[in-house]
């Protein structure tokens, strides 16, 4: 019996993409269980780089299960897109990717929606990926979302689209003054895609109770991060899902009786897209620096990710809501050459030292982090393989993280490819 939860610890873009990668060798099975296209999970085999949205990142692994699960919301269109580049780049995934029947779809009017939402908040906006992941969860909350299920029973579906399209066209003409939808194209498109889709299609939380069952090793890939979730996160500059460990379940129907151990990516500093508070960003040269070297790009806006330390007061928070056993601590290789390495070991706010990651925004914006500094390191380092081969600067860096948070590595990546990785601890 053995299931492993792979977690983005901070703000997204953490390396889940290659984590996932590395271990599905290990994994019979991998699940995403949150997010949807709003997610870029980059895996890079022999030079050759992959992007993954929606699939998960086990598919380059010929004969492993992939499935998309309940969590996830779907755009189709986009789905179908992923399958066909997947395709053409000579994956075959005939047979081993499956999509739940629960999981709920993402419509035109929701990307709408959101790209509208935004622009109404001006600078108050949350930097959303503009996929329509925010007005599709408050659908399902809302109870007006149509799932996977719906696109195979013609009358069930043409009556959720054409009711919701009338509540909709009548929000965009009356309060937005925008322009309305035809529900009849919507409806046609959607059966389109239907009928592409219908291969993959399953009920997937009997398929992975019944694989878990069988002592098969379930892998759950979280999309977004720690400080992103709905709940948990910088509300409301967060997304609007649980990327956090407890998702993995409702977001799969995986029974939580299964988890052995749950792997947290981290990064060995801080990026974050969109707005919201990040107490150890760097707004001066040297978070330049670091983007450049860090090449800290989204892989699905192409926007630049702001830069920071690593923060622990928010790792700590991290491993006390994701309960983590092992950390995979990534990109290592882009401080090299700093001279000074810091990480933030407190808050001060009015002139008192917090130790916990507070729920008000106004206080988190107005915390000033108190750093423990180190020395750096010069060696390039993204050909190490063994963790004794690191620079001994690199090393007591990387023994403070451990200590402080009191977790195990399992890997420390060293460069975007697959081999570049030193590998430390068994997570199966
Ligand atoms: P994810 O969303 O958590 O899967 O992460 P992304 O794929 O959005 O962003 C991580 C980026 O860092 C990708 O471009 C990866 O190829 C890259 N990356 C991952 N690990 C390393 C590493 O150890 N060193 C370097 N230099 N790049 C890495
Ligand atoms: P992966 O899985 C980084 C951020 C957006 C925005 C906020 C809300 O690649 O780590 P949304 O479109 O979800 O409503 O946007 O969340 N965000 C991410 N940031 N990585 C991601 O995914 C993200 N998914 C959403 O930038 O600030
Ligand atoms: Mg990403």
């Amino acid at each position: 019996m053995s299931c492993v939860v792979v977690i983005g610890a901070q703000w997204g873009d953490e390396g889940k993409g290659k984590v996932v990668d590395i271990y599905t060798k290990q994994a019979d099975v991998v699940v995403r269980y949150s997010g949807g296209h709003n997610a870029g999970h980059t895996v890079v085999i022999n030079g050759e780089k992959y992007v993954l949205h929606l699939v998960p990142s086990g598919i380059m692994h010929k004969e492993k299960y992939n499935i998309i699960a309940n969590g996830v919301v779907i755009d189709p269109s986009a789905l179908i897109e992923e399958m066909e580049d997947l395709k053409t780049k000579g994956i075959n995934f005939t047979g081993r990717l499956f999509i739940s029947k629960r999981a709920h779809l993402i419509m035109p009017y929701h990307k709408i929606f959101d790209k509208f939402s935004e622009n109404k908040k001006g600078s108050k906006k949350i930097g959303t990926t503009g996929r329509g992941i925010g007005p599709c969860y408050a659908d399902k909350a809302a109870r007006v979302g149509i799932r996977v299920c719906d696109l195979y029973d013609d009358e069930v579906l043409k009556e959720k689209i054409f009711q919701n399209v009338e509540e909709v066209n009548a929000i965009a003409k009356n309060v937005h003054n925008i322009e309305t939808l035809d529900p009849q194209q919507i409806y046609d498109d959607y059966r389109k895609y239907a009928d592409i889709l219908s291969p993959f299609i399953s009920e997937t939380s009997y398929l992975i109770n019944r694989l878990a069952n069988e002592g098969k090793k379930i892998m759950m890939e979280g999309a977004q991060g720690t400080l992103l979730d709905v709940d948990h996160g910088t509300f409301p500059y967060v997304t609007s899902s649980n990327p956090t460990t407890g998702g993995a379940f409702t977001g799969t129907g995986l029974s939580p009786k299964f988890l052995t151990n749950v792997v947290a990516v981290t990064k060995a500093y801080t990026t974050r897209v969109g707005s919201g508070p990040f107490p150890t960003e760097l707004l001066d040269d040297l978070g330049e620096k670091i983007r450049k070297i860090g090449n800290e790009y989204g892989a699905t806006t192409g926007r630049p990710r702001r830069c920071g330390w690593l923060d622990l007061v928010a790792m700590k928070y991290s491993k006390m809501l994701n309960g983590i056993d092992y950390i995979a601590l990534t990109k290592l290789d882009v401080l090299s050459g700093l001279d000074k390495v810091k990480v933030c070991v407190g808050y001060e706010y009015n002139g008192k030292i917090l130790e916990t990651f507070p729920p008000e925004i106004k206080i988190l914006e107005n915390c000033h982090p108190v750093y423990r500094e180190f020395d750096g390191w010069k060696e390039d380092i993204s050909k190490v393989k063994v963790y004794d081969d690191l620079p001994q600067n690199a090393k007591k860096y990387l023994d403070f993280i451990k200590e402080y948070l009191g977790v195990k590595y399992a890997l420390v990546s060293v460069g975007t490819d697959r081999t570049e990785t030193i590998n430390l601890n068994e997570v199966f």
